[in-house]
């Protein structure tokens, strides 16, 4: 039997995942911690609109200050928004106030996709890599990185953002029930440092033989930008 997509990039991931301040080693169970929601949630608000390397000291400072949901739940607001200075798009910093409060006043974060878009700040992206990540729950987490692997690997021609519809298909098509933080993950590492927008390092990725992109020689090609 042929290795499904799902199945080589999760043996890709084991061997090449990021380690990242937020993450748990690839393959073992989920963190029993009650502040590992809190983690996961805390690094995806900050990681929307911005990148790993300047999450990663902001991610560090907050949790030596805030070390968990309640302890920000009681921060002062004006310490929260000076400890944000410099991560931009402000909002989320008063979003994430706000979520922490409703989360502590309810003894912790819900564990559904469903529940978890109800929050301030939350987006479908982001309820649906904390769902995956922080609780292990199958959902199709599709940021712009992944979006870029899937139009590929399936070589969908459509134009973005009408493209959407046929990625996310595509994606949820792929999406394995088992290990679906690493999964998610593992897509999000694929874009970020293999499957580039400009040159994709095609050589080294565990998808080539899968993707009808690279078949056609021209992977950079996609996915297609909207019309100007
Ligand atoms: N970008 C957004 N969420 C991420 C994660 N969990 N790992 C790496 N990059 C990300």
């Amino acid at each position: 039997m042929t290795a499904s997509i799902s199945d080589k990039l999760i043996a890709w991931y084991d061997k090449h995942a990021r380690d990242l301040p937020w993450r748990h080693p690839p393959g073992s169970p989920l963190p029993v911690d009650p502040t590992w929601p809190y983690r996961v949630w805390l690094s995806e608000v900050m990681l929307q609109q911005t990148t790993v390397a300047a999450v990663k000291p902001y991610f560090a400072k907050f949790l030596a200050i805030w070390p968990t949901v309640e302890t920000l739940a009681e921060a002062v607001d004006e310490e929260v928004m000076a400890a944000w200075a410099g991560l931009g798009y402000y909002s989320r910093a008063r979003n994430l106030l706000k979520c922490a409060r409703e989360v502590a006043a309810r003894g912790g974060f819900p564990r559904t996709e469903t529940e978890l878009r109800k929050l301030p700040g939350l987006g479908d992206y982001t309820a649906a890599a904390i769902a995956a990540i922080a609780f292990g729950q199958r959902a199709v987490v599709v940021d712009a990185n992944v979006e870029r692997v899937v139009a590929r690997v399936f070589a969908i021609e459509a134009p973005l953002p009408g493209a959407r519809k046929a990625i996310r298909a595509a994606a949820d098509g792929i999406t394995p029930d088992a290990r679906a933080g690493d999964f998610a993950q593992a897509m999000m590492d694929l874009g970020a440092q293999t499957c580039t927008t400009r040159r994709p390092r095609c050589l080294l990725c565990p998808l080539r033989e899968d993707c009808r992109a690279f078949a056609t020689g021209e992977p950079e090609r996609l996915p297609v930008k909207p019309p100007k």
